[in-house]
């Protein structure tokens, strides 16, 4: 990778919280500097950058032109597609303005988030401003790299694989990495000998929350979720939610705000 020539990334914050630009700074392996100033070259973000203002949107102008068909398009955030997009517009243009005008010159496109991936929270039912995944809006290969946000180590992952490989890495039915989602939550978990032993929290404070036994009865949603948070954890590998005691949510599936309760009793 040190003698490869780092590779321009445009990251675009579209309809968002900037949750998956926290997650991509926390990245451990590699650390987030040797990314930034040894493999890519990231030539516009929204928060992580020194410039603002027309100086920062001219250097993604400038990268947009020098490197047609080469850069990587990085999109957080779903896009509002109701009432011509004016839901959410930045330097006088909507979202989907400012998609169209990087997309069309990109050479692949990472949806980072669940936002970017499905449509996120905003996409939520009625979904008032028409929030629209990344992917249906263009004809380019797009990555989806879901979760809210995604663990930190995947979204390095996936873009040291293209940096590697010099191609996408392999994906599944659903444009997802297949070595981050291909199994779920519940296939790796630590308490999954308790679900299989038919032993459950029934109550957040009961002996067996104590105990550390299966959440699935208070809202547990991982035998339903495609993630590596059981396999690679969070907080530089050291927890993730249901190993401190959090039913997993479904964060990386799409509509999961519209699962019902995150947190239930049978
Ligand atoms: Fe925020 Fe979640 Fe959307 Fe990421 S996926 S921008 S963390 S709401
Ligand atoms: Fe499955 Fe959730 Fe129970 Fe773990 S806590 S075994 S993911 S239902
Ligand atoms: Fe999300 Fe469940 Fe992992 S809520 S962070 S997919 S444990």
């Amino acid at each position: 990778l040190e003698t490869k020539e780092r590779v321009p990334v445009i990251y675009k914050h579209f309809q968002e919280c900037t949750g998956c630009s926290m997650s991509f700074i926390k990245m451990h392996n590699p650390i987030v500097a040797d990314l930034l100033f040894d493999m890519i070259s990231l030539d516009y973000h929204d928060t992580i950058m020194a410039a603002s203002g027309r100086q920062a949107i001219e250097a993604a102008e400038k990268t947009k032109e020098e490197y047609k068909g080469k850069y990587i398009l990085a999109c957080e955030g779903s896009i509002p597609m109701a009432d011509g997009g004016i839901h959410s517009v930045v330097d006088g243009k909507t979202h989907i303005d400012i998609f169209r005008e990087y997309e069309k010159d990109c050479a692949a496109i990472i949806s980072y988030g669940s936002c970017a991936a499905w449509g996120g929270v905003q996409a939520a039912a009625p979904n008032p401003t028409k929030a629209t995944p990344i992917y249906k809006l263009t004809n380019k290969p797009v990555i989806n790299v879901p979760g809210c946000p995604p663990i930190p180590d995947v979204m390095a992952g996936v873009i040291t694989h293209i940096l590697t490989f010099d191609s996408l890495p392999e994906l599944d039915i659903r444009r997802r990495p297949k070595v981050f989602y291909r199994h779920r939550i519940h296939d790796n978990c630590q308490r999954r000998a308790y679900f299989d032993s038919g032993l459950f929290v029934e109550e957040f404070d009961d002996i067996g929350s104590k105990l550390g036994w299966c959440l699935y009865k208070v809202g547990c949603k991982g035998p339903v979720t495609y993630n590596s948070c059981s396999v690679m954890k969070w907080n530089d590998s050291t927890c993730w939610p249901v190993e401190a005691g959090n039913p997993c949510m479904g964060c990386s599936e799409d509509n999961f705000w519209d699962f019902g309760p995150i947190f239930t009793t049978l």
